[in-house]
Order: structure tokens, then C-alpha cells, then sequence
């Protein structure tokens, strides 16, 4: 098939490049002519793992082109994915102008020529699609007023679960996909479109093996809203369950409980499960924030107070400021201190700093009267670039930013982060303060190197000998520490 991929970012550069690698034909298309120049001569232009490797496969398989020039390739395509950016605006609710403009000129570029299919993969408060279907129909009739009903297209909504961090695998090797679609023409060809990734019948790329035993892909057909609400609900629900963890991590701080054990504990019961259950500095991303928002705003239109997804902002926001609070337990001064922010980006694998907790703590720091140094193996650059306003001194290595640092705060769990020579470390700076805000180290192994080590729903504590387990089946099935 000839894909059409509207918006060259995270989502659409991953979803172009998979679709061809896959034997699609794809042509991807931006309004930013720097990024297409860029992506022309096969550079990614954000850092995610694979995806430069896919490229040039995709290249030598299905076939994969950049351009700024819209028309032609609509014109030529017959599936085309919108995948540009849905941001909030100020009242939280997503701002569409983006969406609009890319369905208004998907309409003005069609001719009668063939069926096509309109793909919404944008994250779009319900009714979107019906949206889009209006605003496609407007741009053909401003286009070519004469043959408006001959023009003919479905609409689909096929929600993005990809990580960033792991976009390509997770595009590959999706747990499940979701269509929506307008009519049964419709739906038909978004099977066709995905029949390789439902059968797993493709050859994986090097170093992106197909995860053991998956041998194949759910898709789930559903109504167009539903496949809207179903990618709003998932973002919801995960964000929650990590802001429970944090809750959680909150009490057993008080009490004198392990978090960690306490996840651990509880995630083994099959209905909740183990995965997002890791208490931190709460989530961050381009995603759980707005989506959040955009679900409350739409709930607010139709008369419902969602008190849960309140909730689950408010935990979230505390969760960032109680970095700043352990530090003032430690420091109980932060004017004119030195923090040093090992890590920036939102999470581990990704240049993205959108809505990234480090941002946060960046700030309130720097407004405390603290200095703050930081470190990140990706996101230095893209911090600087982004942020100007945040007087950050950039370090580039993890004794650079220990030197001198009269605390040290783990942000973004980097795998390199793991070995740090930990008692190096604690020797570099004024006071080895530790504040693990992903509980990326081992309390006890921390405290032996020379930290004041703080985690987040932990407390360091001589161990006692371990009781000996009273039922085999269950200690045999508890991760060890
Ligand atoms: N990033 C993620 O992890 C992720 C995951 C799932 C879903 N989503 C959703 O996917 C959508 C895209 O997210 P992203 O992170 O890839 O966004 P992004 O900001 O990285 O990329 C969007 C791209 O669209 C381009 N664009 C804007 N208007 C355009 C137009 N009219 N024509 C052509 N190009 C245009 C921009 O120049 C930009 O390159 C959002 O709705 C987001 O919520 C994102």
C-alpha cells in the first residue's frame, strides 16, 4: 500500500519507518523543512534506539520518502496518518489547530481517483474523528467544489501506544492494535494495512528481536469513540497506577515500610501486576499530563467531575516537590547549595524533556537560591536549547557533577547510572548526599559507600536475619532485593 505519514515526530517518524520496513511504501511529510532535510539524509532527528537502523532498512524495503510538499503524496496515498502534535493549551484542553489544518489539507489534495482512508493517530479528545471526517469533506469542497461527492475516504482512529525510549520494538511487537473505523471499506483496509504486524510473519530487524513466544497481535475493531476513549482511559489508568505506587511509597515512609517490597508484593497478584508500580519523582512525558487534562476537560463539557484523574494530577505534582522537601530534611539550607540533577530527560532512552520532572526541580531549586548542575548522557542539548530560561550548569560526566555538589538527585533512570563508582562519587563531593528519586540504588551498598542516602518510600536500616519462610511456594516467588 502507499502510506502517507502526516507529521514527522516521535509517533510519526517510528509509525513511517515501520510501515515501510514492514513493505509499505511510506512518504512522510512535515511543515518543519529542517527536520525533513535532516530525516532526508537519514538522520533521525530525535534520539530514539533503532530507529536510524530502521530507517535505512526501510529505505531498501518498502520504500521511505521526507517532504514538506503535502498535495502530491496525499494525492498518491491511500492510507495517510495524521500524527502531529495535540499540546494542551493553558485550559487543558488539547489545542486541535495542528489536526485541523493537516485534515483540511489532506481534503484539499484528494481527487476521485481511489478510496482512501483518513487515519487519525494523534491523541484526540473524543469526536475527533467525526472532526476530522467534517474537515476533510470542507478542504475537498474548498478544493474542488464541483466534485465534492465524488471524492471518496473513510475515517479511522488507530491510537499510539508506542514508549518513547522503546518506540521501535514497541511499534513492531505492540501488545495490541486499536481501530476504530468509520464503515467496513474502512476497516477492511486498516487490516490489510496491518495483517504483517497481526501474523508476525516479518523477519525482525537486527537487534529488535521479536519478543519469545509472540506469535500474534490482537487487533481490536471497535467504534470510532471508543478507539478515541481507549487510548485516554489506558494513559489515565497507567498514570494512576504509578501514582498509587508513589502513595504508597509516601505511607510506608512513615511507617517504616519497604516500598519497593511492598510493589513487589503486590504486584505478583495477576490482576494488578508488577509493571508501573516503581515509586519515583511521579511520571512526566508529552502524554500522561495532556491526556489527563484533555479526559477532564471533555468529561467537564458533558457535566461529570472526574475526581480520580484530579487526583492522580495532584499526587503527581507533590510527588516532583517532595525532592525538594528531602533535600531541605537534609540540607535544611538550598540558598546558595549546589544539587547536581543526575539525568533530565522525562525518562530513560529519550532525548524528550516535555513536561520531565527535572524541569521542576530545576526551577524551584534555582528560585530557592540554589545553583544546580546537571548531567544527562542525551538530553544536555536538548535542555539547553529548549530551556534558556533555566541557569543550569551543564556537566559531562558524572564526576564533573559531583565535584563540589553538596547533594546529588537521581531524576531519570539512565541503565549507566547503575555503575557509578558509587564511594568515587561520594569522595567528589562537599557533602554525599544522595536523594535516589528512582530507588535506582541499592540503599545499603549507598550507605557503604559514604552516602546519606534517601529513596523515595525507603529507609536504610541494619537488616536482621531473615525469618525463615513459612510457605515455600511464596518465598519462593518474592524477588530478592
Ligand atoms: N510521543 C509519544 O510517546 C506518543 C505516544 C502515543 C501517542 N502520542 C500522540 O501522537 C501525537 C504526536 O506526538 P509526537 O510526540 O510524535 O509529536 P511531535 O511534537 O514530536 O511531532 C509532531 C510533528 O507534527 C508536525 N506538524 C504539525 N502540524 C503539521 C502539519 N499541518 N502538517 C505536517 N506536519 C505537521 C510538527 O512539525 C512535528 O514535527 C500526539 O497527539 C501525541 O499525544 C505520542
Amino acid at each position: 500500500m502507499r502510506v502517507v505519514v502526516i507529521g514527522t515526530g516521535y509517533v510519526g517518524t517510528v509509525t513511517g519507518a515501520c510501515f515501510s520496513y514492514l513493505g509499505h511504501h511510506v512518504t512522510c511529510v512535515d511543515t518543519d523543512a529542517a527536520k525533513i532535510l535532516r530525516l532526508q539524509r537519514g538522520e533521525p532527528t530525535i534520539y530514539e534506539p533503532h530507529l536510524e537502523a530502521l530507517l535505512r532498512l526501510a529505505a531498501e524495503r518498502g520504500g521511505i520518502e521526507f517532504t514538506t510538499d503535502l498535495r502530491p503524496a496525499v494525492a498518491a496515498g491511500d492510507v495517510i496518518f495524521i500524527a502531529v502534535g495535540t499540546p494542551p493549551l493553558p485550559s487543558g484542553e488539547a489545542n486541535l489547530a495542528y489536526l485541523e489544518a493537516a485534515a483540511r489539507s489532506i481534503g484539499a489534495s484528494m481527487d476521485g481517483s481511489r478510496f482512501r482512508v483518513v487515519v487519525n493517530k494523534s491523541t484526540v479528545p473524543v469526536g475527533c474523528s467525526n472532526l476530522v471526517e467534517t474537515l476533510v469533506r470542507e478542504g475537498i469542497g474548498e478544493a474542488h467544489p464541483a466534485e465534492d461527492r465524488s471524492v471518496r475516504f473513510g475515517v479511522a482512529s488507530n491510537p499510539e501506544f508506542l514508549r518513547e525510549g522503546c518506540a521501535v520494538t514497541d511499534s513492531l511487537y505492540p501488545d495490541r492494535i486499536v481501530v476504530g473505523a468509520s464503515d467496513d471499506s474502512t476497516m477492511e483496509i486498516m487490516c490489510q494495512l496491518y495483517a504483517p504486524l497481526v501474523a508476525q510473519d516479518f523477519d525482525p530487524p537486527p537487534g529488535a528481536a521479536r519478543p519469545a513466544g509472540m506469535t500474534r497481535v490482537p487487533l481490536v475493531s471497535t467504534t470510532l469513540t471508543s478507539a478515541e476513549m481507549i487510548k485516554y482511559a489506558a494513559n489515565a489508568f497507567l498514570a494512576m497506577k504509578i501514582g498509587f505506587a508513589n502513595e504508597m511509597a509516601n505511607i510506608c515512609e512513615r511507617v517504616g515500610a519497604e516500598a519497593t517490597e511492598v510493589m513487589a508484593g503486590i504486584g505478583l497478584d495477576s490482576r494488578i501486576g508488577a509493571r508501573f508500580l516503581s515509586p519515583g519523582v511521579g511520571w512526566g512525558g508529552s502524554c500522561f499530563g495532556k491526556d489527563i487534562h484533555a479526559l477532564l476537560h471533555t468529561a467537564r463539557e458533558y457535566g461529570y467531575e472526574s475526581k480520580l484523574l484530579q487526583a492522580s494530577l495532584d499526587v503527581n505534582a507533590a510527588q516532583r516537590h517532595m525532592v525538594i522537601q528531602k533535600l531541605q530534611e537534609k540540607l535544611f539550607i538550598l540558598k546558595g547549595r549546589t544539587i547536581g540533577l543526575l539525568g533530565l530527560a522525562f525518562k530513560p532512552d529519550t532525548d524528550d524533556l516535555r513536561d520531565a520532572p527535572s524541569l521542576y526541580i530545576a526551577e524551584r531549586l534555582l528560585q530557592m537560591g540554589a545553583r544546580v548542575k546537571c548531567f544527562d548522557p542525551i538530553a544536555n542539548e536538548a535542555c539547553r536549547e529548549q530551556h534558556p530560561e533555566l541557569r543550569l550548569r551543564y556537566c559531562q560526566s558524572v564526576a564533573d557533577l559531583a565535584s563540589g555538589s553538596d547533594a546529588l538527585v537521581v531524576v531519570t533512570e539512565w541503565q549507566q547510572f547503575r555503575s557509578i563508582d558509587l564511594a568515587e562519587t561520594a569522595r567528589l563531593m562537599a557533602k554525599p548526599i544522595l536523594v535516589d528519586g528512582r530507588n535506582l540504588f541499592d540503599p545499603e551498598a549507598a550507605v557503604a559507600a559514604g552516602f546519606d542516602y534517601t529513596g523515595v518510600g525507603r529507609t536504610p536500616r541494619p537488616r536482621t536475619t531473615p525469618h525463615p519462610p513459612r510457605e515455600e511456594g511464596f518465598a519462593a516467588r518474592m524477588p530478592v532485593s
